[in-house]
């Protein structure tokens, strides 16, 4: 069985390479740059294979699975999953982006029909904000409201903060009744315990908008991110992007994250992070809530993506698929490091 990464040379999908080559499993590195992908092929004593998104199809013939890690994923999602639909391949990504999951769940039919498993999001987006939706609602069938959350030790990371800012003139996304409604920015704050004491807390656009609703069906469902009052403001006060960075707490963040927004985190930071996630479902009687403590979110990424690239590898799902749909809510218990489900 034959697993052929996407991507392979930049951050993530590097490290993710050598963790799927160092568990043994039958890798194909992958990307659009040659002499790239051939360097990083000779590294890992595997095979290379560069090539262009548009030429995927002849590409993916002889491989079982496909992990897609080159991102923004708007831009190379359709081709791949195009290719993977036509020549009977799965297809996973590390994508966090809100249109691309909506996008991909559209497929589910034609998935169907080509025996085909398509599942976006096997990162830290959405791995275990989405493993704490499927365990609420298996706590909590009836529940119509559904509020995810994370806290990553030491702030928001480079990436996050990038798009978290990025998306802040694109307004706030939550779900409402079904369907997926524009909001203001930082729309809504409340105070949250995610594992490690109260901290404030603020509504973002996060890909479980999408994801959590096909895992769980429930309705309603917003997700916060712990964030300074500071940082809250400028975003409500409609500041994207440049004027955001002046901001005091926000300056600093990124400043002392400057290395990790130009090559992502230390191996040392990977190593010592930490991040709280938090749920809570309820059905306006009963309210039920859990927490995870996890490693930091890169390690997290790398763990959970060659996890659940070998799962699928040796399973046989079809159609669109979630985390926790694919893989169960357990899923996310299994990865090295991960603590919960603390049930209240
Ligand atoms: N789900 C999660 O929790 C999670 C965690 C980490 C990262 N991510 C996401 O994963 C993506 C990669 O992150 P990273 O830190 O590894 O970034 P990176 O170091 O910049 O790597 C991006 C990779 O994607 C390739 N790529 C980009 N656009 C492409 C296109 N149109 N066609 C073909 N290849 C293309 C790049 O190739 P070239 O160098 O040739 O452009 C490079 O190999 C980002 O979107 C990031 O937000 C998600």
């Amino acid at each position: 069985m034959t697993l052929l990464i996407y991507g392979a040379y930049g951050y993530t999908g590097e490290l993710i390479a050598e963790e799927a080559v160092d568990r043994g499993v039958d890798t194909v590195v992958a990307g659009r740059d040659a002499v790239e992908t051939e360097h990083l092929a000779e590294r890992l004593g595997c095979e290379g294979r560069p090539f262009d998104v548009d030429a995927a199809a002849e590409n993916l013939d002889d491989v079982d699975t496909c992990l897609n890690c080159a991102g923004p994923f708007v831009d190379t999602y359709e081709p791949l999953v195009d290719a993977c639909l036509d020549t009977g391949t799965d297809y996973l990504d590390i994508t966090g982006e809100l249109a691309v999951f909506e996008a991909i769940a559209a497929r589910d039919r034609e998935a169907e029909t080509a025996g085909v498993c398509l599942l976006p999001g096997v990162g830290f987006d959405v791995v275990p904000t989405d493993c704490v939706a499927g365990h609420l609602h298996d706590r909590l069938p009836e529940a119509t409201e559904l509020r995810l959350g994370f806290d990553p030790d030491g702030g928001l990371s480079a990436g996050t903060l990038r798009s978290v800012i990025e998306h802040a003139g694109a307004g706030g996304r939550v779900r409402r009744d079904g369907e997926i409604v524009d909001v203001p920015t930082a729309h809504r704050s409340r105070r949250i315990d995610f594992g490690r004491g109260e901290r404030n807390a603020v509504a973002i656009p996060w890909g479980d908008v999408s994801t959590a609703y096909y895992t769980t069906g429930i309705e309603n469902v917003e997700v916060y991110a712990a964030m300074p009052k500071s940082v809250e403001r400028a975003l409500r006060v409609g500041r994207p992007a440049a004027p955001l960075l002046d901001v005091g707490p926000v300056k600093r963040t990124l400043q002392s994250l400057a290395d990790v927004a130009v090559s992502g985190p230390s191996e040392r930071r990977r190593e010592r992070g930490a991040c709280y996630v938090w749920g809570e479902a309820t059905d306006g009687e009963t309210t039920v809530t859990t927490r995870l403590e996890t490693p930091e979110t890169y390690a997290v990424t790398v763990d959970a993506a060659t996890t659940a690239a070998r799962r699928i590898l040796d399973g046989d799902q079809e159609g669109f698929h979630t985390p926790a749909s694919a893989l169960t809510p357990e899923f996310v218990l299994d990865l090295d490091g991960v603590e919960g489900f603390r049930d209240e």
